[in-house]
C-alpha cells in the first residue's frame, strides 16, 4: 500500500535472564531508526521479541524449578514490559513459542527438505550449551568454550544437516555484488573471512532424547529444530510468510540490527537458509559493537550488567537514550559508565541544549511579551549563518541515519545548537532590546526557529525532550506526528505564543568521591561555612593528608573532565583520578606538588582505580584551583 515502507528488526532475545542495558541499546537503536523513518513519512514496521527454545532456556527453567513454558512466559513478559516502560514503540513482539511461528518454521524446513538441501548424517563435536553450538578442536581454548570458558563435552550423534556448503560461492558473490549488504564494512570483511575457509554443513536438529524443548522436525518427530534455525525465521514468520500482506510489503525492504556476537548466524546461516527456501534475502545487516563495563562485555554470564530501568529512573529516559546513541560509534565497542553518562547529561543536554532553550524563552518572555517572533528575512551575516546551519541539517541527518551513524547525526544537531548559542552571544539581544526592536525580534525569531528545527530532528533520539521543546516554543504538536517534509522547512510555523515550562534537564551534581551521582532536584544553595556539622579534632585526625608530587598525568580516555595522575608520596607511588581536566592540561601538572587525602577508600572511575583524592578549591565560577604547600616540602610530608 505505502510507496515507501521500512522494516527494522532487533535480535529476539533469549529468555534465560532479564534484559540489561546491552539489550536495551539495540532496542533503543531500532526505536530511534523507526521514529526517524516515521518522521520522514515512511510506513514503518518495527519488530522485536524473544527467543524461547533450546538447551539454554530448558536449563534455566530447570534451575528455576519451572516448566520451560511457564519460565519463558515470565521472562518474555519482563522483556516486553521493560521495552514498554522505556517507551519503545515496536509494532510487534514475537515469541518463538507462538504457534504461528512454529508453523512457519516447519513449513520452511519441509520446503528445504523437499528440495534436497537437508540430509541425515552423523556428527561428533564439542558442544557448548551457552552458545548452543558445536566447537571444533581448533576453536576451543584448553578444552573450553572461548566465550563462556566452560569445559566442553564431546557429543556424537545422528542428526539432520542443512547443505550450507552448497551456498558458499553464491554468498561470496552476493557480498561482492552488494558491498553494503553487511555494514559497517569491518563486519562484511569478517564474514568474507569466514568464507575463505570451506563452509561446513549446518547441524539443524537435536535428538529429543537429549532435548525436548524445541520445534519438532516435520519430517522426523524424534528430533527438534536447532534453536538458530528456529529463531532466525522469526523475521519472516512475524510478517505471516508466505502470503501475509505484511510480508509482501515489508520483506523486500528488510533491515536487521544485531550486535557483533551473532554475526555468523545472521551473515552466513540466514542468507543461505533464505536462498535455499527460495525467499529473497534481506537488504541490510547492521552490526554494532559491545558495551563494555570495566573493559569486558556487559553480560549476565560475566556478572556485569546495568539495568536500563534503574538508569532511566535515576537520570531520565532521554538522558539514557542520548548517552547510548551519542557515546557509541556504531560498529565499535564503547565503555558504559555512569560518570560518562552524567558528563554528557550536564554538558550536552543541560548546558548546550537546555540552557539555549531557557535563555531564549526568558528573553522572549521579557522583551516580546511571550510572543514568538517570526524569523523574517535574514539581515546580517549572523542570521544567514544560523539559517544556513539549520537548513543543512536535514541532509546531514539523513546521510548519517542511512548508515546508522547516530553519533554523527547528533553531532550535526549539536552544531546547530552551538551555532544558536554563539549567535545569541554575538547578537546580544539584551542590548538590541534597548535600541533596535526590529533587530531584537529578528534575532529571537531566528533562534526560536533554529530551536524548533532542532526539536524536530532530535525527536527520534530524545522523544520526550523534543515534545517539551515544541510545547514550550508553542508549536502545534505533537512532534511525533510531524513530518519532515512540511515541518522541516525553515519558517514552516507561524507566529505563536510561548508556554513557560520547566528546565529540560536539571544538572546532576556529583562529586568524584561519591560515584553514585544523584539528580539535583532543587537549585543548590551556597553552603554556609559555619554549619552545624562540626567535627571533633579526633575525627579530623582520622584524615591522612599528605603532600605528593605529580610524576605523570594524562586525560582519561572518553572523559571530558578526568585526569589520571601518578603521584609520589614519599617512597610510595599511586594512581589518583581527579576531575580537573578543564582547568589543568595534563602536561602542566607534572612536577607540581599537591595535597592528597591518602586514606580514602579506593574507587573506580571510568575504569581507572583511584587511590586517594586531590584537594582543591572551587571558586563561584566553577574554576578549580589545586591546593599546594606554600613552599616545596618533601613528598610524603603529613599535613596537619
Ligand atoms: N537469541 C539470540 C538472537 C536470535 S536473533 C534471531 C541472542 N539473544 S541474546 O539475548 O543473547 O541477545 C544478543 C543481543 O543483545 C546482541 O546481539 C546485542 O544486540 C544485544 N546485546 C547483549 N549484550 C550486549 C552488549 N554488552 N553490548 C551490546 N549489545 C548487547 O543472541
Amino acid at each position: 500500500m505505502s510507496a515507501d515502507p521500512f522494516y527494522i528488526t532487533t535480535p529476539i532475545y533469549y529468555v534465560n535472564a532479564p534484559p540489561h542495558s546491552g539489550h536495551a541499546y539495540t532496542t533503543i537503536v531500532a526505536d530511534t531508526v523507526a521514529r526517524y523513518h516515521r518522521l520522514a513519512g515512511r510506513r514503518v514496521y518495527f519488530l522485536t521479541g524473544t527467543d524461547e527454545h533450546g538447551d539454554k532456556i530448558a536449563q534455566a527453567a530447570a534451575r528455576a524449578t519451572e516448566t520451560p513454558q511457564a519460565y519463558a512466559d515470565r521472562i518474555s513478559a519482563t522483556f516486553r514490559e521493560t521495552w514498554q516502560r522505556l517507551g519503545l514503540r515496536f509494532d510487534q513482539f514475537i515469541r518463538t513459542t507462538e504457534v504461528r511461528h512454529t508453523r512457519v518454521v516447519q513449513a520452511i524446513l519441509q520446503k528445504i527438505h523437499a528440495a534436497g538441501d537437508i540430509y541425515f548424517g552423523e556428527y561428533g563435536g564439542h558442544y557448548c550449551v551457552g552458545c548452543e553450538r558445536f566447537y571444533t578442536e581448533k576453536e576451543m581454548v584448553d578444552g573450553r568454550c572461548p566465550d563462556h570458558q566452560t569445559r566442553l563435552e564431546f557429543v556424537k550423534e545422528q542428526n539432520y544437516f542443512f547443505r550450507m556448503s552448497r551456498y558458499q560461492d553464491w554468498l561470496i558473490r552476493h557480498l561482492q555484488e552488494r558491498p553494503d549488504f553487511i555494514r559497517p564494512e569491518r563486519y562484511r570483511n569478517e564474514v568474507l573471512g569466514f568464507l575463505r575457509e570451506p563452509l561446513e554443513d549446518l547441524c539443524i536438529s537435536r535428538p529429543r532424547t537429549r532435548l525436548e524443548w524445541g520445534i519438532p522436525l516435520p519430517f522426523d518427530d524424534r528430533y527438534v529444530t536447532y534453536v538458530w534455525f528456529d529463531a532466525l525465521i522469526n523475521y519472516v514468520s512475524a510478517l505471516d510468510y508466505p502470503d501475509g500482506e505484511l510480508f509482501g510489503t515489508f520483506w523486500p525492504v528488510a533491515q536487521h540490527l544485531i550486535g557483533k556476537d551473532i554475526l555468523k548466524p545472521h551473515g552466513v546461516y540466514w542468507p543461505t537458509m533464505l536462498r535455499a527456501a527460495g525467499i529473497p534475502t534481506y537488504q541490510h545487516l547492521n552490526v554494532h559493537g559491545y558495551w563494555l563495563v570495566d573493559e569486558a562485555k556487559m553480560s549476565k554470564s560475566r556478572g556485569r550488567t546495568l539495568s536500563p530501568l534503574d538508569l532511566a529512573d535515576k537520570y531520565g529516559l532521554d538522558a539514557l537514550r542520548y548517552f547510548l546513541l551519542r557515546e557509541m560509534v556504531f560498529g565499535l565497542d564503547a565503555n558504559f559508565g555512569e560518570v560518562a553518562l552524567v558528563q554528557r547529561l550536564n554538558a550536552d543536554l543541560a548546558n548546550d541544549l537546555g540552557n539555549l532553550l531557557q535563555r531564549t524563552l526568558t528573553m522572549v518572555g521579557r522583551y516580546c511579551d511571550g510572543r514568538i517572533p517570526a524569523p523574517g528575512d535574514p539581515a546580517t551575516e549572523g542570521d544567514r549563518t544560523l539559517r544556513g546551519v539549520a537548513q543543512g541539517l536535514a541532509g546531514r541527518v539523513a546521510e548519517a541515519m542511512e548508515v546508522f551513524a547516530f553519533h554523527r547525526a547528533l553531532e550535526a544537531i549539536w552544531e546547530l545548537l552551538n551555532a544558536g548559542n554563539k549567535y545569541l552571544d554575538e547578537q546580544k539581544p539584551w542590548e538590541l532590546a534597548k535600541r533596535d526592536r526590529e533587530a531584537l525580534a529578528r534575532v529571537l525569531g531566528h533562534t526560536c526557529e533554529a530551536l524548533r528545527l532542532a526539536g524536530l530532528f532530535l525527536s527520534p533520539f530524545v522523544p520526550a525532550t523534543a515534545e517539551k521543546m515544541w510545547a514550550q516554543l508553542g508549536v502545534t504538536g505533537p512532534v511525533a506526528e510531524a513530518r519532515l517534509r512540511e515541518a522541516g522547512r525553515w519558517g514552516a510555523d507561524g507566529p505563536r505564543a510561548m508556554v513557560r515550562g520547566e528546565a529540560l534537564f536539571p544538572r546532576v551534581e556529583f562529586s568524584l568521591e561519591d560515584p553514585g551521582p544523584s539528580a539535583a532536584s532543587a537549585p543548590t544553595t551556597e553552603a554556609s561555612p559555619a554549619s552545624s556539622d562540626e567535627i571533633t579534632i579526633e575525627e579530623f585526625r582520622r584524615l591522612d593528608l599528605r603532600v605528593a608530587r605529580v610524576v605523570e598525568a594524562r586525560a582519561v580516555r572518553g572523559s571530558k573532565k578526568l585526569v589520571e595522575l601518578k603521584i609520589a608520596a614519599g617512597s610510595e607511588e599511586r594512581t589518583v583520578v581527579a576531575g580537573i581536566l578543564l582547568d589543568y592540561p595534563p602536561a602542566e601538572l607534572v612536577g607540581k606538588q599537591v595535597v592528597i587525602v591518602a586514606n580514602l577508600k579506593p574507587s573506580t572511575l571510568m575504569g581507572v582505580e583511584s587511590r586517594g583524592m586531590l584537594l582543591a578549591a572551587t571558586d563561584p565560577d566553577g574554576r578549580i584551583v589545586l591546593l599546594a604547600p606554600e613552599k616545596p616540602v618533601a613528598p610524603g610530608s603529613k599535613v596537619k
